[in-house]
């Protein structure tokens, strides 16, 4: 008996990471979905007790802050995008087993009790933070760690973080957790990814680590002192085992699927998921994970997707368009999983016309037309078989054992690429033998038997090879070869070429994807996205010159100017002026000088306090010999004299984003 008591092959366990809730759900978060659900799906077909875990990690500062922007609460906010959430990976036919959400009470009990765990057995101690947070990354950093004072992840501000926290022994583990990554170098993959990790991070010397929070109040209370929220990566990384049971009453799955087979991450969070993850586990005295697998981002303009950069591309408009396993290929074709790639609408557009509609849809449409023409649509038996059958059929026998291997690497681009050849070569078999000519005389239609059997089962291979990326369109195929049996939509039928039985009815059905006009498409999915197409066509002369002349922006343009909430700690006039007061203000947990020319309208008492609106990214200039480090907006009439700042309403923390 298995593992798994159900199959002979064992059980499979995937994760995603559990994504911050976000009301903008890009093509960028699509990707980590699509290719786990691909090897979720793959697995299942092999015939693997499969369990795919995603869901949505809800808690910590950066939530709490935009809850609090949009005047919801955290709970009424996540509650919302959670339920936009499934519907997007309904549209894209992700098949998690189970979706955890880490405002549920089975992960927030099983945390609290990791958290007392680890506090009872000396692995946490409670000490004094003091350095620096990036609230955008819920990432804790040193000074030294700090690139030109910023996060050194995403170099967006980070905030001064001084206060009474507790602390996990990362420094006890860490000389067993080079070990094992030296002595599993499956580990962490890609290698290269594993070698950052030792380089930059492990062999310097680890840090304990900061586990709790005293400044805000959404995340999960720390039992035995409860002003303390457990620190939102402890909290999100245990959803890999809270969701399966674990320290729960009924712990079987937990038992069944852990360790994880492979946790897939985005190249940015590797480091969370090989040394905090693997360090909670240790001290808890569980099996790693078997591999943490690192995937490069979807970049448009060599730029990660950011609702402030203004270049996200909603896989919902895509789907609607061209269909979720146009989309689902794309994604998975146009770029090895590691490495970053680009997107453009163009490359999307060219690969459904030559991949899906030429390549795929015309093999298709072609061999069942045939088949009809030739034979009344029932398909012939295979006759004799010559080198170039023969050629053919190799190629259809090696391809599964192909696609089980690079799909363990987690090529999922070379797998497609692969199962392409084999429909390239298919077209090639057809102007190779000429069926249109077999077709005309007795002999020939001897031989037309083999050439449109060898056609129709390559096609049911295909349509099973390509089950697990494009969970849509085998049926479709299926239909059109008449394939009904279960057993032919298998993993094992494709292992021997010969599965379809000769007299099987075809029928001609609708292209499986038909052709784009690429020009007309780019223009409607620029209307439709304005700010993500601008940058793949800029408007033509014609049009810029009026756009110019009536003083027009692009939202892109805008969107280059970082506002940003300020608050006046200090002001002072400028000497030997009688326009300038030299400002303090604090903005995102920096201090920034702002020299202002509103010595007029404004004494320097009455603008502490306040909170301003600074154009955040302007160049430093010199003024009067002092450096302002960027500019508050007032609205100002010269002729008449006056001059009001602008200032921003109700309470909200320094350093917001305004736009
Ligand atoms: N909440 C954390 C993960 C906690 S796991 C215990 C998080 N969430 S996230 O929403 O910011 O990101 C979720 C996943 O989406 C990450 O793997 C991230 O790399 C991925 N992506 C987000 N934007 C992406 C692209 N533009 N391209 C590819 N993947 C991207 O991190």
């Amino acid at each position: 008996m298995c593992e798994c008591g159900k199959t002979g092959k064992g059980t499979f366990y995937v994760t995603t990471p559990i994504y911050y809730p976000s009301d903008n759900l890009h093509i960028g978060h699509a990707y980590c979905t699509t290719a786990t659900d691909t090897l979720a799906r793959f697995k299942r077909l092999q015939g693997y007790d499969t369990f795919f875990l995603t869901g949505l990690d809800e808690h910590g500062q950066k939530i709490e802050r935009k809850a609090q922007e949009k005047g919801v609460s955290p709970q009424a906010y996540v509650d919302e995008i959670c339920v936009n959430t499934k519907k997007l990976w309904q549209i894209m036919d992700i098949s998690y087993d189970d979706f955890i959400r880490t405002t549920e009470e089975r992960h927030t009990k099983v945390v609290q009790k990791i958290f007392e765990r680890l506090y009872q057995q000396g692995d946490i101690y409670k000490s004094e933070y003091e350095g620096w947070y990036c609230t955008p990354c819920e990432s804790f950093w040193t000074e030294h760690q700090l690139v030109d004072g910023k996060c050194p992840d995403c170099g967006r501000p980070v905030e001064k973080a001084h206060e009474e926290s507790y602390f996990l022994r990362l420094s006890k583990y860490a000389p067993r957790l080079i070990e094992h990554i030296k002595s599993h170098p499956e580990f962490i993959q890609p290698e290269s990814r594993a070698n950052e990790m030792l380089n930059n991070f492990l062999l310097p010397g680890l840090e304990d680590l900061c586990v709790s929070r005293t400044s805000f109040s959404w995340g999960i209370p720390v039992t035995f002192d409860p002003k303390h929220v457990i620190y939102v990566w402890v909290d999100a990384l245990s959803n890999y085992i809270t969701a399966l049971g674990y320290l729960s009453e009924d712990d079987s799955k937990f038992r069944k699927y852990w360790p994880a087979d492979v946790h897939i991450v985005g190249k940015e969070i590797v480091r969370f998921h090989t040394i905090i993850w693997p360090i909670i586990l240790m001290a808890l005295g569980l099996p790693l994970p078997k591999q943490v697998f690192g995937h490069g981002w979807l970049v448009i303009d060599g730029q990660k997707m950011s609702k402030s950069i203004g270049n996200v591309v909603d896989p919902v408009v895509l789907c609607d368009r061209y269909g979720s396993d146009a989309i689902r290929y794309f994604l998975l074709r146009e770029m090895p999983f590691g490495a970053d790639g680009n997107f453009t609408n163009e490359a999307l557009l060219s690969r459904i016309n030559s991949d899906l509609a030429n390549d795929l849809g015309n093999l298709v449409s072609r061999t069942v037309a045939m088949i009809e023409k030739y034979y009344g649509g029932a398909l012939p038996e295979m006759g004799q078989r010559q080198e170039v059958d023969d050629n053919l059929i190799a190629l259809a026998e090696a391809l599964p054992g192909k696609v089980d291997d690079l799909l363990s690497k987690m090529q999922f681009s070379t797998a497609l690429a692969e199962i392409w050849k084999l429909i390239g070569e298919c077209n090639r078999y057809i102007d190779l033998t000429q069926p249109w000519v077999l077709g005309r005389s007795e002999e020939g239609k001897a031989r037309l038997n083999t050439v449109l059997y060898v056609l129709a089962e390559c096609c049911r291979i295909v349509g099973v090879l390509i089950t697990p990326f494009m969970p849509k369109t085998p049926a479709r195929i299926f239909a059109q070869l008449g394939v009904e049996d279960e057993a032919l939509r298998s993993w094992d039928s494709v292992e021997d070429f010969g599965g379809l039985r000769a007299g099987t009815l075809v029928h001609k059905g609708e292209a499986l994807f038909p052709r784009i006009d690429i020009k007309k498409e780019m223009e409607a999915l620029a209307q439709l996205n304005p700010k993500a197409a601008k940058r793949e066509e800029a408007p033509k002369a014609e049009e810029k010159r009026e756009e110019d002349k009536a003083g027009l922006i692009g939202i892109e343009d805008f969107a280059k100017v970082q506002l940003k909430v300020a608050k006046v700690v200090s002001a002072e006039a400028v000497k030997r002026s009688d326009k300038l007061l030299k400002l303090s203000v604090q903005c995102g947990g920096q201090t920034r000088t702002v020299v202002s020319g509103i010595a007029k309208y404004y004494k320097p008492e009455e603008l502490i306090g306040k909170t301003v609106v600074l154009a955040a990214n302007l160049k430093p200039a010199k003024l009067k010999g002092i450096v302002s480090e960027g500019m508050l907006l007032a609205a100002a009439d010269d002729e008449k004299g006056l001059l009001r700042l602008l200032t921003v309403d109700g309470d909200i923390p320094d350093g917001t984003q305004i736009g």
